[in-house]
């Protein structure tokens, strides 16, 4: 969830630390923290806020210091404060970790240590990390965090100082991603490659229960019967204007204004001759006869999207949210395949949902925006999205590459079951018409709809068929970073209950991009109008209605693939909102880019 940075080698170790983590407070910010090797200690800052306010604190001090850890937190256990930031030293200062995950048999550790003794000083599940290392009777520190792995249950990747050993860290990962980067001022540890880019030229992204010690000048990885491993390293393939906020004023916006490209470039990914598609068993797609897509948030609202266009190729699809698929009752259908959608490819619910489906011998495709990701080594095919890094914690140009990917999925398996050259596929230059269309977009209206929305109490989002999905992803980008209250419906639903809630101080959102559609929403915009509300409408169609107040008028496509233009105002909307009421639309209250927990 949040950012670990270790450093060792001929540079400021403080100043290589505190960079990483600026770089990876994207992940987590609700407090940060360093601990370096200084003067033959181990020398621990930290502090609860950003990691600007732990440079602060850090002025002055550290100097001349090259080795440490460093941590931004994203707070599972214990609330954020200065004590429960991480880096944690063991009781006696002999042993500092940080950590990424949660330790889920964290009450029964801790109750056995304390049993024996040991104080602890916050209230994390991490904490007990450092005190079982400084209990620990193997004999060496090796072995001792090696041990680790048989005594913690959850999801870690952990970085490790022990005094006395100077210039070294160890690492240990499980269920939680940490990659090993090499440079020729020394070796870098980080959760989130984002923060080696421009400081290493190679990295290694550890294995699953995988050990490192990286010592002075060198780096070891052990598996986890401390079997030596050789590291093969991969070369530094991408570039910092990739993860630079530019002259853009938040992240968000960036990332916004950056949607054309990621389908465009999705589009080019699907299409080449080297597409992912080919890789698929033609039997598999062939004898498809129930996808079932799986996925979080907007990655599951993707997935919704794509369950709508598989019902006109005639797929059948079922779109179901990760931390269910997980726990329900598991019944496979025939011939099935499980399609995981993912930007970050961190995902925990969506990780467990994927094992699961192997687990029932179910071919797994994951759709996912970064290469280098825990999912891509699990599932069996891959179909990479091209948005770029998203650094931004709302999701906007990776839903569309999603959608972009997913559309592509549904044609290809419609093409071979039905015999037809894929070659001839007429998608490719539909897309194209999306990109070109949502180029020119102005977003007329949207600024005065945000201002609306700041002074009103209730938002409702509707819309009928592929439309609902798209007001849920409206509703969910519109809550996720305003802080404002809204809700998504199917516009046929809300007379069944909702409708009591609609008043003047309710705004409704109706998105209506279907002709077939179009009449029956329109119904629902009069009975919502009869109770006073205010009205904005998104749709391509040329409409002069009185119960409309407000037009977001949209570009027009293929009907299909209406979608990737409906959201488009919406992003922004939300975007707008939270500007409006002076929020950090990059940074929102207790969220964080990848959620690594379940
Ligand atoms: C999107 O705006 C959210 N931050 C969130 O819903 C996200 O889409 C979800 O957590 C899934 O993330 P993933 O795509 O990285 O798996
Ligand atoms: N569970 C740990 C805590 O609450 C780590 C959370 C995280 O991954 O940021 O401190």
């Amino acid at each position: 969830m949040c950012g670990i940075i270790g450093y060792v080698g001929n540079l400021s170790a403080k100043e290589e630390i505190l960079n990483g983590l600026k770089i990876l407070e994207y992940r987590g910010y609700d407090s940060a923290g360093i601990c370096c090797f200084y003067k033959g200690e181990l020398k621990l800052i930290k502090k609860k806020g950003s990691v600007d306010t732990l440079s602060q604190v850090c002025q002055g001090q550290l100097k001349d210091v090259h080795c440490g850890i460093g941590h931004t937190r994203w707070a599972t256990h214990g609330d954020p404060s200065d004590k429960n930031a991480h880096p944690f030293l063991s009781e006696n200062n002999s042993v500092a970790i940080v950590h990424n995950g949660i330790i889920e048999n964290f009450e029964s550790l801790k109750g056995n240590l304390q049993k024996q003794g040991v104080r602890f000083r916050s209230e994390t599940d991490s904490e007990v990390i450092a005190q079982l290392l400084q209990k620990s009777k193997c004999e060496s520190e090796l072995k001792k965090v090696q041990e680790l792995s048989n005594v913690l249950v959850g999801s870690y990747a952990i970085a490790i100082l022990f005094k006395g050993l100077e210039n070294q860290i160890f690492a240990i990962r499980k269920n939680s991603p940490l990659i090993v980067g090499k440079s020729p001022n020394g070796y870098y540890l980080s959760s989130d490659v984002n923060a080696l880019i421009d400081k290493t030229t190679e990295y290694h992204i550890m294995d699953e229960d995988e050990i490192i010690w990286i010592d002075n000048n060198d780096c070891y990885a052990f598996d986890k019967n401390l079997q030596a491993k050789e590291i093969v390293y991969k070369k530094m393939d991408l570039d910092k204007q990739d993860i630079s906020i530019g002259n853009f004023e938040h992240y968000m916006l960036k990332e916004i204004m950056q949607v054309p490209t990621a389908i465009k470039l999705t589009i080019n990914e699907c299409d080449s001759m080297v597409n992912p598609f080919t890789k698929l068993p033609k039997d598999m797609i062939k004898n498809l006869k129930h996808l079932t897509i799986v996925g979080c948030g907007t990655a599951f609202n993707a997935g919704m999207t794509a369950e709508h266009y598989a019902r006109e190729r005639e797929i059948i699809a079922e779109c179901v949210y990760a931390s269910e698929y997980r726990y329900r009752k598991f019944l496979k259908q025939d011939n099935e395949v499980c399609v995981f959608i993912s930007q970050s490819g961190e995902t925990a619910d969506t990780i467990e949902a994927l094992k699961i489906a192997k687990e029932h011998q179910i071919p797994t495709i994951v759709i996912t925006n970064v290469a280098t990701s825990t999912i891509n080594k699990l599932a069996d095919y891959i179909i990479p999205t091209k948005a770029g890094p998203e650094i931004a914690v709302a999701s906007t140009k990776a839903y569309n590459a999603q959608i972009t990917a997913l559309y592509n999925l549904m044609d290809y398996i419609y093409c071979i079951k039905n015999k037809i050259n894929c070659r001839t596929c007429i998608l490719k230059d539909k897309l194209y018409d999306v990109v070109d269309k949502l180029e020119n977009y102005k977003f007329d209206n949207i600024e005065e709809l945000a201002q609306d929305i700041v002074n009103t109490e209730r938002v409702f989002f509707i819309g009928r068929g592929v439309d609902y999905a798209t007001s849920q992803e409206a509703s969910l980008k519109l809550k996720e970073i305003s802080n404002i209250h809204s809700e998504s419906l199917y516009a046929g639903e809300l007379k069944h209950g909702t409708l009591a809630l609609i008043d003047e101080n309710t705004i409704v959102i109706v998105i209506a991009t279907q002709k077939n559609l179009f009449d029956k929403t329109m119904n629902s915009i009069y009975e919502i109008k009869a109770r006073g509300a205010k009205v904005a409408l998104v749709t391509q169609f040329n409409i002069d209605c009185e119960a409309v107040d407000m037009l977001i008028k949209i570009p027009t496509t293929d009907q299909m693939l209406m979608p990737e233009i409906s959201i488009y105002p919406m992003q922004m909307l939300a975007y707008k909102t939270a500007v409006l009421k002076g929020l950090n639309p990059d940074k929102p209250r207790n969220l964080a880019k990848s959620v690594t927990v379940e």
